[in-house]
């Protein structure tokens, strides 16, 4: 039987604030958090420390525990269970809200950015904020977006241009957007798990894939596709939801309590990005792999052919360009 681990998050440090008047009066408070990533990603690690710094100020009131690695089932499942309330949180790819809130596209525009701290800044800044209102059409409170990186092109042989990929197939991450970008550059986009990825770039059952330097990383990609190019096509952001239902039920002072944790501690995953993501390029030029740098030239008209597709859809990419402009 597969082991299943969950991490309690209670507090190691003394508490400081005084817990919530509903809190105290309704006693302890179980916060259920489910994410798609191992329990070692980032984004497994920061809702760790949302729950360990909740029951840190809510003096033990709010305990909370994390389900890493799609235990309570993946993404399409745990979108289910927060509507129903049967899950309070989940910490989940803006790539599949993107298949229920067209607009959520807008955050995939090809070169909206080029690094994580643009990333990171577009991604608190009033445009994407706003955007977070929008998850209230799916029975949701959107509590603020995190960051998985930049994408870029992993391959088992050298492309000079988008050209070179035509009748390649590559692994996406499967949603609408990415889908697009793919079909314009006349490539397969092949939807493989992540755990499978490492096994199909092994066997060919795809030539390359879409990924960020993290995953090319800690899933030893670089052992099998030995071609990187770091193209910074797009950002990959995720989102911390709460339960609509669950929402409701917290006062004031919770709302806020749970709000800035939250928002504090995506503060901390986008400083790790900002951390490592030159130190993971570091260590994959380490491997011996081949690795060309490359910008908005090398995909050619497929990036105006997107935005054809896509800005009548996602009205918040107007926006995002502006202020990604004055950056
Ligand atoms: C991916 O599908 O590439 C992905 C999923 C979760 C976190 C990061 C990347």
């Amino acid at each position: 039987m597969k082991r299943r681990t969950f991490i309690k998050a209670t507090a190691s440090v003394p508490f400081t604030l005084a817990a919530p008047a509903v809190l105290r009066a309704a006693g302890k408070r179980t916060l259920r958090i489910g994410v798609i990533t191992p329990a070692s990603h980032f984004w497994s690690e920061c809702m760790v420390r949302v729950g360990e710094s909740l029951n840190a100020k809510t003096s033990g009131a709010i305990e909370t525990t994390v389900f890493p690695s799609g235990q309570l089932g993946n993404e399409p499942t745990m979108i289910q269970q927060i509507q129903a309330g049967s899950l309070d949180m989940g910490f989940l790819t803006v790539a599949e809200f993107s298949n229920r809130i067209d607009d959520m596209a807008s955050l995939f525009a090809p070169y909206l950015v080029t690094n994580v701290d643009d990333a990171a800044t577009l991604l608190k800044g009033p445009t994407a904020t706003g955007m977070l209102d929008q998850y209230t059409t799916l029975g949701m409170k959107g509590l603020g977006f995190g960051l998985g990186g930049m994408r870029h092109l992993i391959a088992l042989s050298k492309s000079a241009t988008a050209d070179d990929l035509a009748g390649k197939k590559f692994r996406i991450t499967p949603f609408a957007p990415l889908r697009d970008f793919y079909d314009l550059m006349e490539v397969a986009p092949t939807p493989i798990p992540l755990p499978g990825l490492f096994d199909a770039l092994a066997n060919g059952q795809v030539d390359g894939a879409d990924i960020d330097l993290e995953l090319a990383w800690k899933l030893k990609l670089f052992d099998k596709a030995r071609n990187l190019t770091t193209t910074n096509h797009m950002m990959f952001p995720n989102v911390a939801v709460m339960s609509g239902r669950v929402w409701a039920s917290l006062d004031d002072s919770e709302k806020q309590l749970v709000a800035e944790t939250v928002s504090e501690e995506l503060d901390w995953l986008f400083a790790q990005y900002s951390a490592f993501d030159p130190k993971w390029l570091e260590d994959l030029k380490g491997t011996g792999i081949a690795v060309q740098a490359a910008d908005e030239q090398f995909f050619g008209p497929v990036l105006d052919e997107w935005s054809g597709i896509w800005e009548p859809k996602a009205p918040s990419i107007a926006g995002l360009r502006s202020e990604a402009a004055s950056l």
